[in-house]
């Protein structure tokens, strides 16, 4: 039995957003979403288990994080009591992007922490239960299994409430730029702020209408109709923080230079350039454009001095082994 492995996931970023949970425990989201996992925004992490360690060890990106470590430990747990071991771990995991500010690196994190704990632990897992174990230690970590555009099925139950690839990485050259204004960490997580959801008074009417969102931005991924899925996005990126706004306590993530730069977006567009904005649980911006438009919409980014940095994505595949272990 392989006592250690090594996996990489992307981030998944989405489209439509998974916010708000109707089951905490379980983390069952109130509605379905969809999602690009991105190329750039990865997590490689190795998982050992043995009976040699004294006690559990897990690092990210070089430290202890005390945070992110109990959640980690906590869905080794899951692993382990699936596994039926009780060696301890040793995790070490890296992300090749800022953490903790937005950029989704719980999607990756525990979808790399999920394939490569259950390697190492010996579980032979298809894509659907790993999706299933993923979502458990972070939603939107299921999504990050699947290859290229993904959709999470709500779900009424643990077993139904997963992620699937609607198309491949390659369906489409379409490419997320993020544009990181801030490293700040944001002052709420993600795991927090879905508890404050249902207190919007807006909440409603978005679940009265997401159902008809999600379908015709699946058409129109298939379609590759790209006005259609840039206002989407846009709007929906628009609607999700109306919610977190509206929210009690509310939660305000976007900063004087997001909104700076979603302005500027929407005004190269008036000229022209077919360029979206979407947003995550952050300050920072990511444009979405097609391939042939990627060097003009750098061009523009590269003379704003308020853009610290880019990270230019492509749609991935989903979760991987890897040969390369970290330790
Ligand atoms: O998986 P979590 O708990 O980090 O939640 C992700 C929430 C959003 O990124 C804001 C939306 C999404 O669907 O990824």
């Amino acid at each position: 039995m392989p006592k250690k492995a090594t996996a990489i996931a992307p981030a998944s970023v989405a489209l439509i957003k998974y916010w708000g949970r109707k089951d905490e425990t379980l983390r069952l989201p109130i509605n379905g979403s969809i999602a690009i996992n991105l190329d750039a925004l990865l997590t490689t992490t190795t998982v050992e288990f043995s009976p040699s360690f004294a006690k559990d060890s897990i690092v990210i990106d070089g430290d202890e994080k005390i945070e992110e470590s109990v959640r980690a430990k906590k869905h080794i747990d899951r692993i382990r009591s699936r596994a039926n071991i009780t060696d301890p771990v040793r995790v070490v995991s890296k992300n090749s992007f800022p953490s903790g500010t937005g950029l989704s690196s719980s999607s990756s994190g525990f979808a790399a922490l999920t394939l490569a704990g259950c390697s190492a632990a010996g579980l032979h897992f298809d894509q659907r239960e790993l999706s299933i174990l993923a979502r458990q230690g972070s939603g939107s970590a299921c999504r990050s299994i699947p290859d290229g555009f993904v959709e999470w099925l709500d779900g009424a139950s643990s077993d139904t409430s997963y992620a699937a690839s609607l198309f491949p990485a390659d369906h489409w050259d379409i490419v997320d730029i993020v544009a990181i204004v801030s490293d700040a960490r944001k002052e709420v997580s993600s795991a927090e702020g879905h508890k404050t959801a249902l207190t919007s008074p807006f909440f409603d009417v978005r679940l009265r209408n997401i159902g008809a969102k999600i379908d015709r931005l699946r058409t129109a991924i298939g379609e590759r109709n790209f006005p259609v899925v840039g206002a989407i996005t846009e709007a929906e990126a628009l609607e999700f923080h109306a919610i977190t706004m509206t929210s009690t306590p509310a939660l305000l993530y976007l900063i004087p230079n997001s909104l700076k730069l979603m302005k500027l977006v929407q005004k190269w567009r008036q000229e022209g350039l077919s360029v979206y904005f979407n947003l995550n649980t952050g300050q920072d911006v990511h444009l979405l454009c097609q391939g042939a438009d990627v060097s003009t919409v750098q061009a523009k980014l590269s003379e704003l001095d308020f853009v610290k940095k880019i990270i230019i994505n492509r749609p991935s595949k989903g979760a991987r082994l890897s040969d390369v272990h970290l330790f």
